[in-house]
């Protein structure tokens, strides 16, 4: 039976703020972030629930119990109601029209290519990040159980996108190199690459309200700009192909990505607005400003590769669309987060992907299957 504790609560929160003020960071520093979470190492007294927090923590990482963010823990729950594996999903018919020399326009097989050329390498970069960088500045049990549970799908969908490039025959040098060699791309991942660097390093540590920032910056710029923003255009053109019936099987997949990203934004919102709670001292109006700066600049990298994926516009789709769907989006974010919106009265040119978002796996999930995983129902030994 599951028990929650109640949530955050404001004292608990001013509590950990007066530790901050007190010069304790550093202390806790030390107790918290050397990354030797042995059991010799933690305090052998019975956790308590007001001592959990999202970063910083001094109580010990090995105890999921009592839960204090039941937010996060619903999320793993969900996410792992969500499972999914690329090979389930039937790609004959996806086949047969790339095979076949009049079943795709150029424009919309360069498509294809950029979108899969973007994606192929981005969730490797996303596992990484968070199995590098993340996970280990995260001090909390229950949001490290979501992140472990992240991380398999972020691996899931480089799987899937292997797995579409596979089927369809596409030259895999090209595909899982475009991340060098095409600029938009390139300029996307080189925007992303020094907020990964900063948690992947091995000397970084939280604890001073500097480090703090740099964390929640970069914990901002992987929600809110990779996956909440770097991700539509691609998410928007595969679905348009599916809703034509093309690349039906690249759509499905599409879909369940786009589900498992959601909930990834939600959670990375989720964990911002915590940390923005339990340390008010970071979210000073000048580093507001600079999120909404980098958002900003997020908006014109991805409509920039909008431009260089639909040259002269196809699907019924234009880069025109995209530009007023990544400012609608980029407003979203802005929303979620607490800082200004940046641009006054955007609206969405897509309002079905609204449906997208919310499918419902059962939906067609078991008629498409085509190969079945074991379950705790159904292990064998042999
Ligand atoms: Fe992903
Ligand atoms: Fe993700």
């Amino acid at each position: 039976m599951l028990n929650f504790e109640e949530d955050m609560t404001p004292v608990a929160a001013s509590a950990g703020v007066r530790m901050a003020s007190m010069g304790m960071g550093a202390a806790m520093n030390k107790n918290t972030n050397e990354h030797d979470y042995t059991i010799a190492s933690v305090s052998t007294g019975r956790i308590r629930v007001e001592d959990k927090r999202i970063i910083n923590s001094s109580a010990d990482v090995n105890q999921l119990v009592p839960f204090k963010y039941k937010w996060a823990w619903e999320k793993y729950l969900a996410g792992c109601a969500n499972h999914w594996m690329p090979q389930e999903v039937n790609m004959s018919a996806d086949i047969a029209l790339w095979k076949n020399p009049a079943g795709l326009t150029d424009d919309e097989r360069r498509l294809v290519m950029r979108n899969l050329g973007f994606f192929s390498t981005a969730d490797s970069l996303a596992a990484n990040n968070i199995a590098l960088g993340t996970y280990r500045h995260i001090t909390n049990p229950e949001c490290r159980q979501y992140l472990l549970r992240q991380a398999f799908e972020e691996a899931i969908h480089t799987h899937a996108y292997q797995y579409i490039v596979e089927s369809l025959g596409l030259d895999e040098g090209e595909v899982f190199n475009m991340y060098h060699e095409v600029q938009s791309i390139r300029d996307k991942d080189e925007f992303l690459l020094p907020f990964i660097d900063v948690l992947t390093n091995p000397e970084f540590k939280t604890g001073t309200p500097e480090n703090d920032q740099k964390l929640l910056r970069s914990l901002i710029v992987f929600a809110c700009i990779m996956e909440g923003l770097f991700f539509y255009v691609g998410f928007v053109q595969i679905l348009a192909l599916g809703r034509q019936n093309k690349m039906t099987g690249a759509a499905e997949q599409y879909q369940y990505i786009l589900r498992d990203e959601s909930m990834h934004l939600n959670f990375g919102v989720d964990v911002i607005n915590q940390i923005k709670l339990e340390n008010p001292h970071l979210w000073t109006p000048a580093f507001r400003e600079e999120i909404r700066g980098l958002i900003q600049k997020g908006v014109e990298l991805e409509y920039r590769y909008a431009e260089d994926t639909m040259p002269r516009g196809v699907l019924g789709l234009n880069a025109g669309m995209f530009k007023e769907y990544l400012r609608f989006i980029a407003n979203r974010r802005c929303q979620q987060i607490g800082v200004d919106v940046l641009y006054q009265g955007a609206s969405n040119p897509f309002p079905w992907m609204a449906e997208m978002i919310d499918l419902k796996k059962e939906k067609n999930f078991f008629e498409t299957r085509v190969t079945e995983y074991q379950t705790g129902g159904a292990l064998s030994w042999d």
